[in-house]
């Protein structure tokens, strides 16, 4: 494999290319790394490289002419790849894909990055190694080539090291431990001393599969796992952060149809679907709120018929999630009964199909870990000004950018509920 980086600090790489299994594989011809510096194309007598950004600004900009030249200059470029923090995200799956390649030219950036119409003169695809910003792209570079050149083979040892690696079955690996069996009291895991090589693979990937739930859950969208590992996952014991979050459905003060605010009536169904969605994502409970007493009593009889009457002979699934069914007159009885259950102050947050946001998802996420919340959703046309006043945020419409803007509240409170608590919950 052939590397060229495109930098201005072409010696950053000194140390890089010259120890461990790197300066091994550039020795054995396994990889050939050229660096070539754009300062060396500038024409004037300063070696000029960069310039100031038209319409101002801080910072300089890397200008085209050197860098167009450095490139023209390549006599084997191959795929051209640009390091950028405004670029695809380097995964492992990229990696494997690039170390296909036969040659690969890497563009280091620096100052404010290169002149865009970098990408108009050649095909370039920009690689963003994290979501930070470096000084420079030589660090970015270093990343990609080690991880694209140990996937080449003869790199390492023996090729097949790389296959148990993390994210190559897409999870996070598993724990190694190495000699002495104890030290300070600890011991190697005893599934690892069986000499029972099934009992091993099934514990390295029972490892793995928790090590990703608890740090990365979001690589479970990206990878399709068997049976016996989803089973396995259910069976923990775990802590449930979902817990800390009730559902809210408010049923008045909304909005109703002319604009005025009042109550909207229940909905049998609302009732069903988002305590079914409360119990699938292990929420503390779901509140529903009318000031109607005629209305509360109607889901009163609902919940009892499938929580203790005949609905719980025939489908007690459905009653276990009514279970959570909890009905307040008010918004401040629902708010009071959540920080009863847990013993401290309950946040309220709102959901609005409209907006404007005053608490990203993330920051409600965080929220959610910490203490006890009511995400509260309105029937009717939304909830009513004075709720969205008194919540600590709302929260961003969902599909702010369709041009169809109805959801049911119960769609909605599903699609709420996993982003806000995913698989993490
Ligand atoms: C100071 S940064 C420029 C940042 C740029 N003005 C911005 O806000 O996106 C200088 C150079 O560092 C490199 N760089 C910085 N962060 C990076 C990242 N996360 N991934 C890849 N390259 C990065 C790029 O080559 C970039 O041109």
């Amino acid at each position: 494999m052939q590397f060229t980086i495109v930098s201005l600090f072409p010696e950053f790489f000194d140390s890089f290319l010259s120890c461990g299994l790197m300066a091994k594989a550039v020795e054995a011809g396994v990889v050939a790394v050229d660096r070539v510096n754009p300062r060396d194309f500038a024409l004037d007598r300063h070696h000029t490289v960069d310039d100031r950004p038209y319409g101002g600004g801080p910072g300089m900009v890397m200008g085209l002419p050197t860098m167009a030249a450095a490139l023209r200059s390549l006599p084997r470029p191959g795929k051209l790849l640009m390091l950028s923090p405004a670029g695809k995200p380097l995964t492992q799956q990229m990696a494997g894909e690039l170390a296909g390649e036969e040659a690969l030219t890497l563009l280091c950036g620096r100052y404010e990055g290169i002149d865009a119409r970098i990408f108009d003169l050649f095909d370039i695809t920009p690689v963003s190694v994290g979501d930070f910003v470096l000084s420079g792209g030589e660090s970015a570079a270093a990343c990609l080539m080690e991880a694209v050149a140990r996937l080449v083979p003869g790199f390492m040892g023996k090729d097949a090291s790389a296959d148990e690696e993390s994210f190559s079955s897409g999870l996070l690996e598993y724990p190694h431990y190495t000699r002495p069996e104890v030290f300070e009291g600890l011991p190697v895991p005893p599934e690892l001393l069986s000499g029972h090589h099934a009992a091993i693979a099934d514990w390295r990937r029972r490892r793995s599969l928790e090590t990703t739930l608890g740090l990365r859950p979001d690589l479970f969208d990206q990878t399709a796992i068997g049976v016996a590992d989803a089973d396995f996952l259910r069976s923990r014991p775990r802590t449930r952060s979902g817990r800390n979050m009730h559902l809210g459905l408010v049923h008045g003060p909304v909005v109703l149809k002319d604009g005025k605010v009042g109550t909207v009536s229940l909905t049998n169904l609302d009732v069903h679907d988002i305590a079914r969605v409360s119990r699938t994502y292990g929420l503390g409970g779901f509140e529903v709120v009318s000031p109607l007493r005629d209305q509360l009593t109607l889901a009163g009889r609902i919940v009892d018929h499938w929580r203790t009457g005949p609905g719980s002979r025939a489908n007690p699934d459905r009653g276990e999630a009514l279970s959570l069914v909890r009905l307040h007159e008010g918004l401040d009885a629902a708010l009071a009964a959540v920080a009863a259950d847990h013993g401290r102050e309950a946040a309220l947050v709102a959901t609005s199909a409209k907006g404007p946001a005053t608490l990203s998802f993330a920051a409600a996420r965080e929220m959610i870990r910490a203490r006890p919340v009511l995400v509260v959703l309105g029937t009717g046309h939304g909830l009513a000004e004075e709720v969205l006043a008194r919540a600590e945020g709302v929260l961003p419409p969902l599909r702010p950018f369709s041009d169809y803007n109805h959801l049911s509240v119960r769609a909605a409170a599903g699609i709420l509920t996993d982003r806000l608590l995913g698989d993490a919950s």
